[in-house]
């Protein structure tokens, strides 16, 4: 855990947390950080929360101690947003502290007592401020649904720094570098590709709700931007407003200038007609990922598909139906709401076929409206003609693509 002064009156204290599956499902491979926050004016307020993934928050105090504060000198807990990687402490807290006052949303006061137990609780509306003394004023903004019904941005005006919890927030674990303007050009790629990895697995199904934060946002003047997972932006907060802004966009079809093969093969049939596109792919000078399921984490399956302008699902016939890893992949990717995106698919069968109206079926109940290029089914192995078919609608998603491309920088 590391303590780090932002602002004035102002410390971040941060853990890096690896080797466990976030929610209880996302593998992360760069890991995350689990940021809070600590406003000190005449009384001191902690925003959100960070304990070892165990529940114990011995690190928490070490650090309060760090920067000279007692636990027991906290007088408020504001809590942006009820899940547990932000308020999992809450209950070690008050063995310390048990007359603590909770500062949250009226949605998040009713979780309080539902997770902990009944509490000394302040609920706060849109604009409701706490002034801390010594100049410090917080003020709360509710942003529902972002990621759950409850949460809030926190501002604090003197500084004008926002405090935004799971919006704007990204994994990787952060070691020499915690601020935008320290980051190295490989770093700032780093978490771009690992705000994309955040926002695809935990924020995605919340886009709309998403799109209402970053309007919400623009409404302050910001300074800084001090998050929930990842590092805190104050040289260039407006990049990561846009970032997000543009994960939106990602969400609803837009892609990289990327294409995506999501496969899977048995016995190497369909596998032949990838490393056929790979060929192809490589002469257009096109970047392309490849996801084999389920070889694959369904995390980073999720995150790479959704970063590309386009998609080849490649992927034969299994018992009268798609192959199911790559049938579970679709239906993740479904269950995310990750619409509108350019896709063709190819692959091979027995003797009845079978994969291609799942293929739909899928597309059907998740209400995808994915752009379909017509498929190519095979018998056995692709012959010749078949992979003169396949080339042909690979060159078809390849022009088709260039509408769906946003790249950074691309919407300023
Ligand atoms: C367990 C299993 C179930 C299959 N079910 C079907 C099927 O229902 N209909 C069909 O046309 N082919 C079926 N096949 C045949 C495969 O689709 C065929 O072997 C195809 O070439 C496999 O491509 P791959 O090597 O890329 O996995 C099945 C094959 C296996 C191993
Ligand atoms: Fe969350
Ligand atoms: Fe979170």
């Amino acid at each position: 855990m590391k303590t780090l002064k932002i602002a004035d009156g102002i410390y971040m204290l941060t853990l890096n947390v690896e080797d466990i599956l976030f929610e209880g499902i996302w593998e992360i491979r760069n890991g995350v950080t689990l940021n809070s926050y600590l406003v000190q004016g005449e009384k001191t307020a902690l925003i959100d929360g960070v304990i070892g993934w165990d529940g114990v928050p011995e690190t928490l105090y070490k650090n309060l101690e760090e920067i000279g504060i007692d636990p027991k000198e906290v007088d408020y807990l504001v809590l942006n947003h009820m899940e547990p990687d932000h308020s999992g402490w809450i209950s070690n807290f008050k063995k310390i502290k048990d007359d603590i006052t909770i500062v949250c949303t009226d949605k998040a006061a009713r979780m309080v007592e539902s997770f902990y137990g009944r509490d000394n609780v302040r609920i706060v509306k849109e604009g409701d401020t706490l002034d801390l003394g010594k100049g410090k004023v917080l003020s709360f903004h509710p942003v529902p649904n972002v990621h759950w019904p409850e949460t809030m941005y926190t501002y604090e005006r003197s500084t004008k720094t926002l405090f935004s919890c799971d919006m704007f927030g990204a994994f990787g674990v952060m070691t020499d570098h915690y601020f935008d303007d320290e980051l190295t050009p490989e770093e700032i790629d780093f978490f771009e590709l690992e705000g994309i990895r955040y926002y695809s697995n935990i924020l995605t199904t919340y886009t709309p709700s998403v799109r209402k934060a970053i309007e919400k946002a623009k409404t302050f003047e910001i300074n800084i931007i001090a998050p929930g997972h990842g590092p805190v932006y104050r040289k260039n907060p407006e990049k990561i407003i846009d970032d997000y802004y543009r994960f939106s966009l990602y969400a609803k079809g837009a892609g990289k200038d990327e294409v995506t093969i999501l496969w899977g093969s048995m016995y190497g049939m369909t596998a032949k007609a990838v490393e056929y596109i790979e060929k192809i792919l490589q002469r257009e000078g096109v970047k392309y990922n490849k996801i084999e399921m389920p070889k694959e984490t369904i995390s980073e399956m999720i995150a790479t598909v959704f970063r590309s302008a386009g998609i080849v699902i490649a992927a034969p016939t299994y018992e009268y139906k798609l192959f199911p890893p790559i049938a579970t992949a679709l239906n993740e990717l479904g269950r995310k709401r990750i619409t509108g995106k350019l896709a063709f698919r190819f692959g091979s069968y027995g003797w009845s076929g079978g994969a291609e109206r799942e293929l739909h079926e899928i597309m059907e109940r998740n209400k995808m409206q994915w752009d379909l290029i017509e498929s190519v089914e095979f018998e056995g192995t692709p012959r010749e003609d078949d992979l003169k078919k396949i080339e042909a609608r690979v060159l078809e998603l390849i022009d088709k693509m260039k509408e769906k491309v946003v790249e950074e920088g691309q919407l300023a």
